[in-house]
């Protein structure tokens, strides 16, 4: 029977190297809830925002029970693995979101992956109670997010030298023929609310 054989040499540095680095973590992450926990600012800047109204709390109850939470969160309730609803209100306003609840596809404009008719996953909401989806649209409208947040659909206000470069660097020169610039005013998408675009339209 063969007796056991000592560590090599290099089997002791990369047994060493994977021991330092575990130990590395937890060290890190003790550390990191300590301060976490000792701290009372919060960690990340809080950049998405609700105030509901009577109806916006009876969608926000529809949203939990009709199984949107399956694919969406919101409000920290639900899954990360789908589309977060967190600053719908912010992109959309009611009225749009409730076309898309009741008629997604041609609210879109393009072919949807779950919301739609059978036998798409998400079908039973467009057949749902019209007044529960208005509630639920009326939610979701209440979602805002701080405008320039990663969730919102406008850039910071004002003139931003890092996205003049970025779109210098990265945007081909036809771009500027083909699209248009959402900083621009009057160019926001209609359905983004007013109060989000600042604009008039
Ligand atoms: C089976 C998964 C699934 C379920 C269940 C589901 N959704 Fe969705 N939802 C999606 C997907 C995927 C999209 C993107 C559009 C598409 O391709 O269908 C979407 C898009 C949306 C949008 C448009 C978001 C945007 O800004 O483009 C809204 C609003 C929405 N869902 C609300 C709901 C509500 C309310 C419910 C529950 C009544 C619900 N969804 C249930 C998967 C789901």
């Amino acid at each position: 029977m063969a007796g056991k054989q000592p560590l090599r040499q290099g089997e002791k540095i990369l047994f060493g190297m994977v021991i330092a680095f575990v130990a590395m973590a937890v060290v890190s992450y003790v550390i990191l809830e300590v301060i976490r926990y000792r701290s009372t600012k919060p960690m990340y800047a809080v950049t998405t925002h609700f105030d509901l109204s009577a109806a916006g709390q009876r969608g926000s109850q529809l949203f939990r029970t009709s199984r949107c939470t399956s694919c969406h969160r919101a409000m920290r309730n639900g899954t990360n693995m789908g589309l977060s609803l967190d600053a719908e209100g912010s992109r959309h306003d009611v009225a749009w979101i409730y076309a898309f609840l009741t008629d997604p596809e041609k609210t879109y404009g393009a072919a949807t992956v779950d919301h739609g008719a059978a036998p798409k996953e998400a079908a039973h909401v467009m057949y749902m109670d019209q007044g529960e989806l208005m509630a639920i649209a009326t939610f979701l409208s209440e979602l805002r997010s701080d405008q320039g947040s990663a969730s919102a659909p406008m850039p910071p206000a004002g003139k931003s030298e890092f996205i003049d470069s970025m779109v210098k660097t990265f945007a081909p020169d036809d771009w500027k023929d083909k699209y248009s610039d959402v900083r621009d005013p009057g160019q926001q998408p209609a359905s983004i609310p007013k109060e989000v675009t600042g604009s008039e339209q």
